[in-house]
């Protein structure tokens, strides 16, 4: 983000500059309707996607009745992948909202179709949802320590009578989950703060119980790779998405390897360079939400980790972390 700025501000150096020394005043104004239009067009494109496919003004009718209780039942937000119409609360969304189109690319690209994904630090679980909705695994098990995000997937099963298919636990980590739980794959959102920092404007800013996007002392991410041998099968793979303005794949090397885990693969969900390619791999999602979502992943540096456990069913595995972000 900072850089697109800095090439903006640079861009626009450069014409003033030209118009100053009356060199190509016409390419100077050619240049500022091109880079007007361009704006104008990514807006629309984004209202567009905010209105028609995220719904906003869903959320907007929600605020302005002051819902929360109707006739004692909780009134949701609701967007739907596939056929799975999927309840939830904005406060409770953590990005999972259209990263989920993301991780049913990804999953599709590079995995494939598994029995069982677990998502950790579900949230609503748009993620888990969107997977099972994509025909990406047959059971889904999804767990939060916060027991509103449990409700409103409590009522996602109910309203898509998917009580065979889904399990949800609410649960710190992962203490509260039985052991008979395996699992293929673990796709999770946590979150990316890995707090504490020693910067004055930080701590005066940053609330670290926020638990959306604080993880004091890496808590939530390291007690996750200590237990997650008891779940995930021999096979299995851990798809986390994190912020690059916080960490990167190094950060977690040396944890996952602490618990016999990993790097397969780190990879920017977003370059500057995809940016306008392969909107077919995204089935049935528009153009608009794909351009959104492709903004948000690039502005905030997001980027994928890809980990399995070393034991004898993989014993080479291949490390490309180096170089990795
Ligand atoms: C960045 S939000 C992601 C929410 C959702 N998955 C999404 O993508 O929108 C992080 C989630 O981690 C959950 N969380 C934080 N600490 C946790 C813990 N100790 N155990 C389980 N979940 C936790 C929060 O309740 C929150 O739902």
């Amino acid at each position: 983000m900072k850089k697109t700025i800095i090439n903006l501000i640079i861009l626009v150096g450069i014409i003033e500059i030209l118009k100053f020394l009356h060199i190509y005043p016409n390419l100077a104004f050619l240049l500022y309707t091109l880079i007007l239009l361009f704006f104008s067009a990514l807006l629309c494109v984004i209202i567009y996607a905010l209105v028609s496919e995220l719904k906003i003004f869903q959320m907007i009718g929600l605020l302005w009745k002051k819902t929360g209780t109707e006739s004692g039942t909780r009134q949701y937000l609701k967007i739907n992948y596939k056929n799975i119409e999927v309840s939830y609360c904005w406060r409770l969304q953590g990005g999972g909202l259209i990263m989920a189109h993301e991780f049913v690319h990804i999953v599709s690209q590079r995995i494939g179709r598994v029995e069982h994904v677990f998502e950790y630090c579900s949230g609503p679980g748009f993620i888990g949802f969107s997977l099972l909705a994509n025909n990406l695994c047959d059971k889904l098990t999804l767990a939060d320590v916060n027991p509103a995000a449990i409700e409103t997937i409590k009522e996602t099963i109910k309203n898509n009578n998917l009580e065979d298919r889904v399990t949800v636990y609410q649960s710190d980590c992962l203490d509260s989950i039985p052991e008979n739980e395996q699992w293929d794959l673990v796709v999770g959102n946590p979150p990316w703060d890995l707090v504490p920092r020693n910067l004055p404007w930080y701590q005066r800013f940053r609330n670290k119980n926020n638990i959306m996007v604080c993880d004091p002392d890496s808590r939530v991410h390291k007690k996750f790779f200590q237990d997650i041998h008891k779940f995930l099968k021999p096979n299995g793979s851990i798809l986390f998405i994190e912020g690059g303005e916080y960490t990167n794949a190094n950060c977690f090397k040396q944890m996952l390897e602490q618990n016999r885990l990993k790097i397969i693969k780190s990879f920017r969900a977003v370059s500057f360079l995809d940016f306008f390619k392969n909107f077919k791999e995204y089935q049935g999602v528009s153009i608009a939400l794909v351009i959104l979502l492709r903004l948000g992943l690039y502005a905030r540096q997001v980027y994928f980790i890809w980990s399995k456990s070393i034991n004898s069913k993989n014993p080479n595995l291949l490390d490309e972390t180096k170089g990795a972000l």
